[in-house]
């Protein structure tokens, strides 16, 4: 993409010799046109005020412009991160066999979790950015555990349960998906502790993990697998409510069953904010 590029040396140096010469043929005209000494001060200082202006008034339009290419430039770099770790995200759903879109769906119902408990800006940038590569540890696990049609053994599930800390050594070195990790690291511990690969309980466990747990678990069994059919959404908040306190942040739950009833029937009354705080 071709963009233009401005050299700052160039715009001084050009302002000071337009600048240079406007101060010297005004005063020049100035001189040569106003006899009287006060009123030819008082024209010199009303001059003087409106190169300022001027300039100022073009240095604003500049600055501008430059602030909303630099922007724009912004967009795009951002956008073009997004969609590399959507392919990642789809890699991996391919590989992992996951349902069709699984990862798709888990980011969008966080993002808009993690809006209605009120993320905003960068922080919910992150909570897009790490639910889409939540799983992307399982790269690091072998495809004969991946793909097995039966149920895993002792050891293959140690393999398996390593995927949260082989994310982290993937992407803690990608210096924009640093503060993104929480949700891979950490979106199988539980409320009670009881989780892994830490441990980690209650509060300790980061915001943005525990609101994906809640979404994941809902993803998983409200799609259909091979060996069975999918929950229906009553069951499924059923099997999440259950979980309060146990599984996942009780106020995080009952956030997610206000979020469902607005998405599935909105109404005016059904205010899309949870009361804060939730940490
Ligand atoms: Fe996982």
């Amino acid at each position: 993409m071709s963009q233009l590029s401005v050299n700052p040396l160039k715009v001084a140096a050009l302002y000071v010799a337009i600048g240079t010469a406007w101060i010297y043929w005004s005063d020049a005209a100035v001189d040569a046109l106003v006899s009287d000494p006060g009123m030819r001060s008082l024209v010199q200082h009303d001059k003087g005020t409106a190169f300022v202006v001027a300039t100022g008034g073009i240095v604003y339009l500049l600055v501008r412009a430059h602030t909303r290419r630099m922007d724009a430039e912004h967009r795009r770099r951002e956008d073009a991160y997004d969609q590399t770790l959507a392919g990642w995200a789809e890699a991996l759903d391919l590989r992992d066999h996951s349902t069709a879109q699984h990862t798709t769906r888990v980011t969008t119902l966080t993002e808009q979790l993690a809006r209605h408990v009120g993320f905003t800006g960068q922080a919910l940038v992150n909570v897009r950015r790490g639910a889409t590569l939540h799983d992307i540890g399982k790269m690091g696990v072998p495809d004969t555990i991946l793909g097995k049609p039966g149920p895993l053994d002792d050891t293959e599930w140690e393999q398996m349960r390593r995927h949260p800390e082989l994310a982290v050594q993937f992407l803690e070195h990608v210096e924009y998906l640093r503060d993104a990790l929480d949700i891979p690291w950490c979106h199988h511990e539980r409320w009670d502790g009881t989780g892994y690969p830490r441990g980690l309980a209650g509060t300790d466990i980061p915001l943005s993990a525990r609101l994906f747990a809640v979404i994941d678990v809902y993803d998983a069994v409200t799609s259909k697998r091979p060996y069975r059919e999918p929950m229906p959404h009553t069951d499924a908040m059923a099997l999440i409510r259950a979980g309060a306190g146990g599984h996942f942040d009780p106020a995080i739950v009952a956030a997610f069953e206000a979020l469902m009833t607005n998405i599935r029937t909105p109404t005016p009354e059904c205010t899309p904010r949870f009361p804060l705080p939730i940490r």
